[in-house]
């Protein structure tokens, strides 16, 4: 297979007839590849739920094909009528997953577009929320295209990286982020080692970043998570990439549960932390991670899931979280489609972002 064919893979697409969301099922993955066909709001729902679309850029860009197509088919004749139920439809798919602040932070796109509509045909006020769900895929594209550019510019021929969950083309739109990197570093014969945390325990990292990397041909080496200190310590990684779900304004990060441990061991044994994301992914009205909230899973997920057998006793009490914060002082930098931000990070996103950030 080729680099592109794992690059510009279909993940999210709008049906033929723009009536329906089409998406790759990532919880079949690496088995099967298969793709839903999604027409109503409790389908949508339950497909970020469940992450068979995951990653959050991709639940953003899904949510906002999710509100242009559901929007079709909101029949209250006058603009307060179409208001509220348009309203009740994004709080509906908006509850589906609390962490990723792509969603909600699309899902308020979406909503701008109706209102600066109120007085619009109602076909008018149809197709501009058309436009705007395919211009936050567009973007996405090409912000993950600058954040490999500026990723692989940490790199050096030779170098070994360790990445957690899965922040590749599956979760974004096309190279994807954390690992948009390795994919450039193959297009261009740099020379990128990728240790892949399976990331417990969904495994996100077995099932969707091995499998990635490996339809690429780019080189790597899937471990447990609990392997990354001796891989470190034997000095086979130079680097630690992971993406992100929502970063606050003094640089926080929260991701796939899991990365906070890496960063801190990475801290330990003297290896750069980096996360990369698009500004999407940065919550500027969020003062620091504490403020972050953090998705609590089905125990089911840790227990049976992905075992013939039930691995525990029914009874048995877990905690799942899906995410967890990594410190900003943990952090050597974060990657964004503007460049790559170091501390102090409120000084330095305020630089990059300023329209974001206010004065
Ligand atoms: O629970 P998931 O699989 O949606 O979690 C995804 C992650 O944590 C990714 O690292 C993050 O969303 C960045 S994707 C570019």
């Amino acid at each position: 297979m080729s680099v592109q064919s794992v690059t510009h893979a279909v993940n999210v697409r709008l049906g033929d007839d723009e009536n329906s969301i089409v998406v790759l099922d990532q919880t079949l993955l690496p088995n099967e590849t298969k793709y839903l066909t999604l027409t109503t709001a409790e389908a949508m729902w339950e497909a970020i739920y469940k992450l068979r679309v995951r990653g959050a850029p991709c639940i953003g860009i899904f949510a906002a094909y999710a509100m242009a197509v559901l929007s079709k088919g909101i029949s209250a004749p006058d603009y307060d009528g179409f208001y509220a139920e348009f309203t009740r439809l994004s709080d509906y798919l908006n509850s589906s997953r609390p962490t990723a602040v792509n969603l909600g932070g699309m899902l308020r796109r979406m909503d701008g577009v109706v209102q600066a509509h109120k007085d619009a045909p109602r076909e008018t006020l149809l197709a501009a929320l058309m436009r705007e769900a395919k211009a936050i895929h567009e973007e996405d594209m090409a912000m993950c295209r600058k954040i490999s550019e500026y990723g692989l510019s940490l790199l050096h021929d030779g170098d070994g990286v360790i990445t957690h969950c899965n922040a590749g083309p599956l979760a974004t739109s096309r190279y994807g982020t954390a690992q948009g990197p390795f994919y450039l570093a193959k297009e261009q014969g740099v020379n990128i080692h990728v240790w892949v945390d399976e990331t417990r325990p969904l495994l996100q990292g077995a099932r969707l970043t091995s499998y990635e990397l490996t339809k690429a041909g780019v080189p790597c080496t899937l471990i447990c998570d609990n392997m990354a200190s001796i891989v470190m310590k034997q000095g086979k990684v130079q680097a630690v990439f992971f993406g992100c779900d929502r970063i606050a304004r003094n640089g926080d990060v929260a991701n796939k549960i899991g990365s906070s441990g890496l960063a801190i061991l990475a801290n330990y044994y003297g290896i750069p932390v980096y996360s990369l994301g698009p500004s999407t992914t940065i919550d500027f009205s969020c003062p620091d991670g504490d403020h972050i909230p953090i998705e609590l899973r089905d125990p089911e997920e840790i227990k049976t899931l992905h075992y013939e057998k039930a691995m525990a006793l029914p009874e048995v009490e877990c905690f799942n979280p899906a995410f967890d914060v990594t410190d900003h002082s943990l952090l050597a930098g974060i990657v964004t489609e503007r460049g790559i931000v170091r501390a102090p990070f409120e000084e330095n996103f305020r630089k990059l972002f300023p329209e974001a950030m206010g004065a």
